[in-house]
């Protein structure tokens, strides 16, 4: 087979050596972002009269049809299309004739790629920020419409202290904002062009690869050459970002298959977002929440395999490098499919609001404000501590209510036991970012415009 590089080879490639080095079949996905490339490149070329504005114009017309042929599905691949920047190139100098034959002038597919990468996961980490912000968005509908709604809140996964839905539901919207953050932080550290780098250690051509990186939107340029092309922390950077969004999902969806179980019952899901069992008639179940944290496995698997592939790479390219697309492209699509999966399962679900408030409403999720009534008067808190904590266990022990006890007890008494009563304990939780009405309110605000102003950075 006769390739881009055969000039230098006596016979063809092997069928053996294309098919495993090939990356058409997925680098395709850069299409976009190859012919911008390359347009940029083509006006480059001919600002530095590397080549005649006639030939510029004639490439860039035919860059202008290949763009039409990918639209329109119609670009017939040849086997000896290696990666989509060879197809687009051959498919160029097919078209512009001699003038095609210079598209590649002062460049190499290593400077290249690594510029296609950075524009598609420019647009890809802003996609999917998105699409974050729009499931932050649902979290925030859900804890305005909660209202005084309260149900228990864990450790260890036993019951610790009530606490209101709204705030539980921003404990998981404060993490994606984190995320959102992270997001953005990665895209304007990736935002540097490494086109006019070369193959590695730029050009003896005047190349001015500042202009090229504001023509393609960069923010800036690269330093040095070498690292231009072999660096790709921006995709071990967007993979760990990634796989921690991910990780997020995993535990909003660990939520779901937890409160729409029989036994928990503090929420159900809408058909539409539920599945049912191919042999239990009677079952209603959560794919999209179970998917939510098996996707994160896959996503973390992307991560390190990628953190492998880079280790001990020496300077510069290498071709391990093309390695770097499939675990970004399959972390992108996994979080943009599961994204809004959860959003539309989130935004359908019903609360079960009396199920989660009788599961509050135990005696025993108020004993820290009994210890803390003693502490009020004086007591130290680790007395206070041991003295509530003998009621209760005396409460379980003797199958006496607590209320009772704390009513005999003289530095408790009525107004100890008024504690105790359902809903008041959550309605104590009075301290900045705590879980009761106050501060929720104030939190929920902070939220909205924290989510606003993010969905302003994300542009
Ligand atoms: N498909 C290759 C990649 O993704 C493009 C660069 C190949 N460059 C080279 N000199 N072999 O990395």
């Amino acid at each position: 087979m006769s390739t881009l590089w055969h000039g230098r080879f006596e016979g063809g490639a092997a069928e053996a050596l294309m098919a495993f080095t090939v990356s058409l079949p997925y680098d395709r996905r850069l299409a976009y972002d190859d012919l911008a490339c390359s347009r940029a490149h083509v006006r480059g070329l001919a600002r530095s009269k590397i080549i005649g504005d006639d030939e510029a114009d004639a490439v860039l017309a035919a860059l202008d049809q290949v763009a039409e042929e990918l639209a329109a599905d119609t670009l017939a691949f040849e086997p000896t299309d290696e990666d989509i920047h060879t197809a687009v190139e051959r498919r160029v100098t097919e078209l512009a004739g001699p003038a095609g034959a210079k598209l590649h002038t002062g460049r190499s597919r290593t400077d290249q790629v690594a510029t296609d990468l950075r524009l598609w996961t420019k647009r890809a980490l802003t996609d999917v920020a998105v699409r974050t912000l729009a499931l932050q968005q649902v979290l925030l509908d859900r804890a305005h419409g909660a209202g005084p709604a309260y149900l228990p809140g864990y450790t260890h996964m036993q019951q610790a202290q009530p606490v209101l839905l709204s705030h539980h539901l921003l404990a998981h919207g404060w993490a994606l904002a984190r995320d959102v953050d992270r997001l953005l932080d990665c895209r304007r550290r990736l935002d540097v062009s490494p086109l006019g780098a070369g193959a590695l250690a730029g050009s003896s051509l005047p190349l001015e690869p500042d202009l090229t990186a504001s023509d393609l939107g960069f923010s800036a340029t690269f330093e040095n050459s070498l690292d231009a092309v072999s660096d790709r922390d921006f995709v071990a950077e967007s993979l760990f970002a990634l796989s921690l969004l991910g990780i997020h999902l995993s535990r909003l969806g660990e939520e779901v298959v937890l409160w729409t179980t029989e036994e928990f019952g503090f929420a159900k899901l809408d058909d539409a977002y539920a599945t049912g069992s191919s042999m239990l008639p009677q079952k209603k179940n959560p794919d999209i929440a179970e998917l939510a944290r098996g996707k994160a496995g896959r996503l973390i698997g992307n991560l390190t395999g990628f953190l492998a592939t880079l280790k001990g790479l020496p300077l510069s390219y290498n071709r391990d490098l093309q390695e770097d697309k499939e675990p970004l492209f399959d972390s992108v699509d996994q979080l943009c499919f599961g994204l809004s999966a959860l959003a539309g399962l989130y935004e359908t679900l019903t609360f079960d609001t009396d199920r989660m408030r009788a599961a509050a409403d135990t005696p025993y999720s108020a004993a820290t404000d009994l210890a803390e009534m003693l502490v009020d008067q004086g007591t130290p808190f680790r007395e206070a501590h041991a003295v509530v904590g003998a009621l209760v266990r005396d409460s379980i022990e003797r199958r006496v209510p607590l209320a009772e006890l704390v009513a005999a007890h003289p530095a408790l008494g009525a107004e100890g036991a008024a504690l105790l009563a359902p809903g008041v304990a959550v309605g104590r939780r009075t301290t900045q970012g705590g879980a009761g009405p106050d501060p929720v309110a104030r939190q929920l605000r902070r939220f909205e415009r924290r989510v606003e102003l993010d969905a302003e950075r994300v542009g």
